[in-house]
């Protein structure tokens, strides 16, 4: 007990030199935060890598960049969380090691639409241009905005090469050659995609145009682990804890 009141009183002693003490307490965080904080950044392993992962193609880069431009964010998460309601309604939920490339993360928290993370597939490519064009012609009561212009506007193939060196310098993947031939691989995807909409009674002469690229970027997303072994079958639902939406 005399114990106690002595270390207390020596407390009570540091507690009136606000200065010594705001010091102890600052040092006390620090070390406290670097204990915590460094394995995340040394520990190479820390960062769950999947083979099937890989960088976006220059086109869906493109796309990417027309999702972040219009906030398509505002409306629609990237994150399918590991609760059964979700993974019944959007499919398998996002592994960390799925978004490695994304910068900057799109997981979002609101959802006025559905999480688009697994659409990649779900639709063929004339459904997306359908929808952009007037939502309501897909979805009957769908608040979603139309988004004409994506048919009409350019897009602009000279720009993606520079998208894709600043991605590098971030640290993904892209080797030299794929960035000096981004405008060509990039109007190779378009020209396939364009064809399939002429093909399946839609409009043509899309090849050049913004809807090709926004199309491109959510017909690949979520796909990449399709087949692999970080996809778990119907059965790991059952593993999951269920929560709230
Ligand atoms: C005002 C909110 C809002 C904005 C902004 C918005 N959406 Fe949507 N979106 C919705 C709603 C609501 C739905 C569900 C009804 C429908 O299918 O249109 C939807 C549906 C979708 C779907 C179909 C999803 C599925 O699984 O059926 C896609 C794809 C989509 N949006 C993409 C986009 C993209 C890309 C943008 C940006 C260019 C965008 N949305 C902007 C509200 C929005």
């Amino acid at each position: 007990m005399k114990r106690f009141i002595e270390t207390s009183g020596r407390h009570r002693k540091i507690e009136g030199w606000p200065l010594v003490f705001t010091i102890l307490v600052t040092l006390s965080i620090l070390v406290g935060g670097i204990v915590e904080f460094l394995p995340l950044v040394l520990v190479k392993s820390n960062i769950p890598r999947i083979e099937t992962v890989k960088p976006w193609t220059p086109l869906e880069l493109a796309g990417r960049d027309i999702y972040i431009r219009e906030g398509c964010n505002n409306c629609h998460s990237q994150m399918v969380r590991p609760f059964r309601q979700e993974i019944e309604r959007y499919g398998e939920y996002v592994k960390p090691g799925e978004t490695i490339y994304e910068r900057p993360f799109l997981w979002g928290s609101k959802r006025t639409g559905p999480d688009l993370y697994r659409v990649g597939g779900k639709y063929p490519n004339l459904w997306h241009v359908r929808h952009f064009d007037d939502p309501r012609s897909t979805s009957p009561k769908s608040i979603m905005p139309r988004y004409t212009w994506f048919q009409k506007q350019d897009l602009n193939f000279d720009g993606i090469g520079r998208k894709m060196q600043t991605l590098q310098t971030l640290g993904v993947p892209y080797s030299d050659e794929e960035i000096a031939s981004a405008a060509d691989n990039a109007k190779r995807q378009a020209a396939a995609i364009a064809q399939d909409v002429v093909a399946s009674g839609g409009p043509a002469n899309l090849e050049g145009k913004e809807i090709v690229a926004i199309v491109a970027y959510l017909q690949r997303l979520g796909t990449d682990i399709k087949g692999s072994s970080a996809s778990t079958a119907a059965a790991g639902i059952s593993d999951v804890p269920s929560g709230t939406n």
